[in-house]
């Protein structure tokens, strides 16, 4: 992709909110009453996050951790490190981690081991998309926003070369599939 390219759009800030709204209510159902810590992973996360939780009207704690991934482009190697680590304890709380994008799953399969290791009490994964036809691990999403064709995301705090991140909408660039 050589040229800035053009983002589509693949769902409307209004069909985005009603989704958020319905995980909202799923997570809530959930943890009204044990206090979770909600891990959200950096950067792409931010926004969805940041709507999340104001829908999530019982008392919770937020925290952010940073991985980075050694791949070429958009392809994960599946050698992560994790960049920003958490600096609440994790050990027997209820934690619920917030992805913006679960493509091959290595990220996000890495990041749960990494987690289950520090003994939540508790730990599941609450993603706004899934791209099921990139997989290469499988992964378990307890609450899903939208499952997604094989298409470059961005916009709603997703990047291009860190580009786009401010989009209200989930939109989509051409090119490099
Ligand atoms: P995975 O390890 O292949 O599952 O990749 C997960 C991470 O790669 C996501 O959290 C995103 O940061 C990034 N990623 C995967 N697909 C896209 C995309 O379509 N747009 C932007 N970032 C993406």
């Amino acid at each position: 992709m050589s040229s800035q390219p053009k983002p589509q759009i693949l769902f409307r800030r209004e069909e985005i909110a009603a989704t958020v709204a319905r995980l909202a209510a799923e997570v809530t159902k959930d943890y009204k009453d044990r206090r979770p810590l909600l891990l959200g992973i950096l950067t792409g996360s931010f926004v969805f996050m940041a709507d999340l939780i104001r829908l999530l009207d019982f008392p919770l704690e937020v925290e952010f951790l940073q991985v980075s991934s050694y791949g070429r482009g958009r392809e994960s190697s599946g050698r992560i490190k994790v960049v920003k680590g958490v600096s609440s304890p994790i050990k027997g709380r209820d934690v619920l981690v917030i992805e913006d994008i679960v493509d091959t799953g290595l990220t996000i399969a890495f990041l749960l081991d990494y987690l289950r290791k520090k003994k939540p009490a508790s730990l599941k994964l609450c993603a706004l998309t899934d791209k099921p036809s990139r997989r290469q691990v499988p992964v378990t999403i307890d609450y899903l926003g939208f499952t997604v064709p094989n298409k470059f995301l961005v916009g709603y705090g997703i990047d291009w070369d860190e580009k786009f991140r401010n989009l209200p909408d989930i939109c989509f660039v051409e090119g490099e599939d």
